[in-house]
């Protein structure tokens, strides 16, 4: 990998960005657990492991004092009344924050701390949202036809810990509605 300078770009309309190292593909299957309507999402799964998500990432050392990036692409859907969505995860090492970048579409960041403490921020293009240390992020795509596209920034050490919110959930859910878009309790949450 070489320590000089580099740059790349986000071409619209697509935003995958003009240089990436790893290109990630998340479908149904890897959300096992988190959808509230478990009946819907086994039924949706039996016809087609659709793709719900990707991540472009831009490579470099898991280093403290580097800074990873790339761009998170959630794509429209709906598993019943809930909104397709990231797994979400804390940091590993959990006091690293992260900034997103809103490029294109609509949606939110479901976000919470190991008190239980939750937050729900918009997503929208040109919105700049600091998660800060301790709090776990899912991003969350609530327009009907449009990715949720975001550009991300995090310390190179932080890591990714999925199991805790695999296994307590987030303690908010993100709803199409009959008057738009609602955020409920989780009644399934395992509140830490
Ligand atoms: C990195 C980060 C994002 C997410 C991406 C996919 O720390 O928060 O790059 O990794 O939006 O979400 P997850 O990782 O939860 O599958
Ligand atoms: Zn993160």
């Amino acid at each position: 990998m070489p320590d000089t300078p580099f740059t790349f770009t986000l071409p619209f309309p697509t935003l995958i960005p003009s240089h990436f190292d790893n290109h990630i593909e998340r479908r149904l299957s890897s959300l096992k657990g988190q959808f509230f309507d478990l009946d819907t999402y086994q039924k949706m799964l039996a016809v087609e492991d659709s793709l719900v998500y990707e991540v472009y990432e831009i490579r470099r050392p898991e280093a403290a004092g580097e800074i990873l990036t790339g761009i998170s692409i959630v794509h429209p859907g709906k598993v019943g009344r809930e909104f397709y969505m990231t797994k979400g995860h804390f940091h590993a090492v959990i006091d690293t924050a992260e900034v997103y970048l809103c490029m294109k579409g609509e949606g939110c960041m479901v976000m919470e701390n190991p008190q239980g403490e939750t937050s729900v921020a918009s997503l929208y293009p040109g919105s700049v949202l600091y998660v800060p240390p301790r709090w776990a992020h899912r991003s969350v795509c609530t327009s009907r036809q449009q990715d949720l596209v975001t550009f991300f920034a995090y310390p190179g050490h932080s890591g990714h810990d999925y199991s805790t919110i695999e296994r307590q959930g987030f303690g908010k859910l993100v709803l199409e509605g009959e008057k738009g878009i609602e955020i409920v309790d989780n009644p399934r949450w395992n509140k830490p």
